[in-house]
């Protein structure tokens, strides 16, 4: 076990390249099972990566690392079975079940327990891929999918916009017997990016401009090199520390379109921007204002992963600012731990009140779930004193480098063992 500490109150200055996506590198794992070999640029080093390396290679696949990138070459038949552990290593496993039965015709896997974001259930998953042709049963907290003969294509409307049930039809109906149409399909740049990744594979999916996508079902998928999509939340991450301790930062590799909902926010604190395709600078010089409303919503409106990042710096903004969180029940969990560093918040329900103080001061405080704990590291850079902050694993299941791209930008945080620590 590791933690950080960090030296609040020093303003940030620097420039960073913004690495690859992790929840566009994840589903792309997935889709490799079914593919030819596959080349996979701008992985990100990530936990949660190497998580998903080593359900391919249990599923029978070579997954290797070469520097940024990462090989996947699928051999022999395959094993339709995920184990328990390697379900619970990584919550986004599901993300694998529309591969399994594509690659197998069936799949056995544990369902996916509840989880730090309030229960994440995978109804919509089931739902579309039963009408892909795909018989479940539950059995003693495991999933048994079977299907007899190919899958098939099917007109499928998602209740809900949600991206790893997009990413799982993705996957299975380019493998079906004819051709799917999927209604209400999220549309987050990760999807655009499997999509990508899938049609150079020789898939055939189209968006119509009604924004549905039709997938035109192929027998078999070839090789693929591929180029990850920078990590939009990583880039938001870095903007709201340099929001909340002051200073300015140039990001580099990044998509500026991805993040068109984001930027406005730091505009109405009072940050100054400019914005290119590829890179933003960011500067924070005088007093932070607060935000009127933030409310999260599907792409192309503010992305939840960024809601508490965002809201670690309007802890120090001069006045009262409004979140509400649509996407997940329980995304508040950082609250109580920015409280402890001298956050005024009340959270109840979806809604979360910031009354902005003038200093946050340091605490014992924990990470709560990989944005939550970016965020209460975000409250420490613009704290005084000096906080410990422990279960940083959370944090490194989805950021490449955290302390080395904050020390490259002048934050006084380092990474020590912290033997003795808790898992929160
Ligand atoms: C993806 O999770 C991301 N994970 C999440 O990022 C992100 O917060 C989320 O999309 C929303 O943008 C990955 O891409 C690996 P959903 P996912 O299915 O696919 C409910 C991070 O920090 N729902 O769109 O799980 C669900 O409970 C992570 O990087 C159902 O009810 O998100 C939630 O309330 C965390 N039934 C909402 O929909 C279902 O079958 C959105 O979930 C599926 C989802």
């Amino acid at each position: 076990m590791e933690k950080f500490i960090i030296a609040g109150g020093q303003q940030l200055d620097g420039k960073l390249k913004v690495h690859g996506a992790k929840n566009a590198a994840l589903p792309i794992l997935a889709a490799s099972l079914v593919a030819g070999h596959s080349t996979i640029h701008n992985c990100p080093n990530l936990t949660d990566v190497d998580a998903a390396c080593r359900i391919l290679t249990h599923l029978g696949a070579k997954a290797l690392r070469h520097g940024d990138a990462v090989t996947v070459e699928p051999e022999g038949e395959g094993i339709c079975y995920i184990p328990e552990e390697l379900m619970h290593r990584m919550r986004s496993s599901i993300v694998f079940l529309g591969a399994v039965i594509a690659r197998c015709g069936r799949a056995r896997i544990s369902m996916p327990g509840g989880c730090e974001l309030g229960p994440r259930p995978i109804d919509l998953h089931l739902a579309a891929l039963e009408r892909l042709g795909v018989e479940i049963t539950e059995d003693h907290g495991f999933l048994d999918c079977q299907v007899h003969g190919r899958l098939h294509g099917a007109q499928i409307s998602l209740p809900f916009p949600s991206v790893g049930a997009t990413e799982n039809v993705l996957i299975a109906a380019s493998l079906a017997q004819g051709e799917t149409i999927l209604k209400n399909a999220a549309r987050e740049p990760e999807i655009a990016d499997l999509i990508e990744f899938l049609n150079e594979a020789g898939a055939k999916i189209n968006l119509t401009p009604q924004g549905d996508l039709h997938i035109k079902g192929v027998k078999y998928l070839g090789e693929v090199e591929h180029r990850v999509i920078p990590d939009r939340i990583a880039a938001a991450t870095y903007l709201c520390a340099v929001a909340a301790a002051g200073g300015k930062i140039e990001l580099e590799d990044v998509c500026s379109e991805h993040l068109s909902a984001v930027l406005p926010y730091f505009e109405e604190m009072g940050c100054r921007l400019t914005i290119k395709p590829d890179s933003i600078q960011m500067a924070r010089e005088g007093i932070l204002h607060p935000l009127e409303q933030v409310r999260t919503m599907p792409y192309p409106g503010f992305p939840t992963d960024a809601q508490s990042p965002l809201m670690a710096a309007a802890c120090v903004a001069e006045g009262t600012s409004i979140f509400i969180e649509n996407i997940f029940e329980s995304r508040y969990k950082h609250v109580p731990e920015l409280c402890r560093m001298g956050a005024d918040i009340k959270a109840e329900g979806r809604v979360a009140v910031v009354r902005g103080v003038p200093a946050l001061h340091s605490a014992k405080v924990f990470c709560t779930d990989l944005r939550g704990g970016a965020a209460i590291a975000v409250g420490a850079l613009a704290a005084e004193g000096n906080t410990e902050l422990l279960s940083i694993e959370h944090i490194d299941r989805g950021y490449e480098n955290f302390e080395g791209n904050l020390q490259a930008l002048g934050a006084r945080i380092k990474r020590v063992p912290c033997p003795d620590s808790i898992h929160y």
